[in-house]
């Protein structure tokens, strides 16, 4: 495994990512070369905005648009429809940002979800099931990714304390940690990728879990959540970086064990189990003190907040955890 240690500043953005950890430059430059890939979504004019069609096979199209929560507010634009569902990070389908048109290939029904590990009793629901069990609604969220790029998107879900409510946890469980889905190469061809610790797996407190934040997504831009930002069910912990809102989940796992997770197993010095956004702690690489917005210029940047702009939310989450590494 080539472990390569480059300043940020010397990286273009591409290069910029989790993967660059020990990929050498030459088998990037060979998955870039195989994008980019605009999904080929024919626009359409819904509610007077210009919207890309919503996936043809996906039974919940009629749900969208819910109402929106109006306490969740941005301090930016709404980031244009097309850049945040073609500017992707789903490593499963390959480890680039062109992924939208390959993700088409994941097959999103029946869905089937296991609430499992130390829970009163265990369950398996399928997706459409459980929409019956939860109320929608959507919220405007920031969300920044820990490569220092960021977008603010009107996602449709439910809180995810809704969730761990139907889970029933035991007293004693601590965390929940989550799975995506890595069933089929043919479906997901990043998983041909041997080197990455497959399945994608993520965790958080219960405390987290269950503060109003924390969000599983099912829709984006009125309308469900395409395959490349995650569908049909993801998470959106906005105060995190974004590796933290994985992606297609299939489990949720609660635990009295801390979960190891996806980019922690990967390279543990870089990123972390709090991973909270915090533009005073750089990333080891580059600087996380501003960040661009996906529809803009890169060398337009805009402060990065602490807690990504959420500190009256979640700042209580955190005390007593001082010498936790919170910030990575
Ligand atoms: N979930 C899975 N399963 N696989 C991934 O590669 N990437 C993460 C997160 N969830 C990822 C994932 C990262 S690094 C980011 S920034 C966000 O998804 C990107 O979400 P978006 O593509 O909807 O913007």
């Amino acid at each position: 495994m080539l472990v390569k240690i480059k300043r940020g500043w010397e990286l273009p953005e591409h290069m910029a990512t989790p993967e660059d950890v020990f990929l050498n430059r030459r088998q990037i430059a060979k998955t870039i070369a195989a994008g980019p890939i605009i999904a080929g979504a024919a626009p359409m004019l819904l509610a007077g905005r210009a919207m890309a069609a919503a996936p043809a096979d996906d039974p919940t199209a009629g749900m969208y648009p819910v109402e929106r929560n109006p306490k969740y507010k941005l301090d930016r634009d709404i980031t244009p429809e097309k850049n945040a569902t073609s500017y992707n990070n789903y490593y499963e389908f390959g480890s680039h940002k062109q992924i939208s048109r390959a993700a088409q290939k994941l097959k999103i029904r029946p869905w089937e979800i296991s609430i499992d590990g130390m829970v009163e009793k265990e369950f398996k629901i399928g997706f459409d099931d459980l929409l019956k069990k939860v109320t929608l609604e959507e919220r405007l969220y920031r969300h920044r990714c820990v490569e220092a790029w960021a977008m603010a998107v009107p996602w449709s879900g439910f809180p995810m304390r809704q969730l761990v409510e139907l889970a029933k946890p035991l007293s004693s469980a601590k965390y929940v940690a989550m799975r995506t889905i890595a069933e089929s190469k043919k479906e997901m061809p990043g998983l041909r990728q041997f080197w990455y610790p497959w399945p994608y797996t993520e965790g958080l407190t219960i405390a987290e879990a269950t503060n109003e934040l924390a969000f599983l997504v099912t829709g984006i831009y009125g309308k469900p959540v395409p395959r490349q930002n995650g569908a049909p069910l993801r998470l959106a912990v906005p105060w995190k970086y974004g590796f933290k809102s994985i992606k297609s989940i299939i489990s949720f796992t609660f635990t009295d064990k801390r979960p190891k997770t996806f980019w922690e197993a990967l390279a543990e010095k870089e990123y972390g189990f709090w991973a909270n956004v915090n533009p005073e702690v750089n990333h080891p690489r580059w600087s996380q003190a501003t960040e661009w917005l996906l529809g803009g210029s890169q060398r337009d940047r805009v402060p990065t907040q602490l807690f990504n702009g959420y500190t009256e939310f979640v700042a209580d989450l955190y005390t007593g955890l001082e010498n936790e590494p919170l910030y990575r």
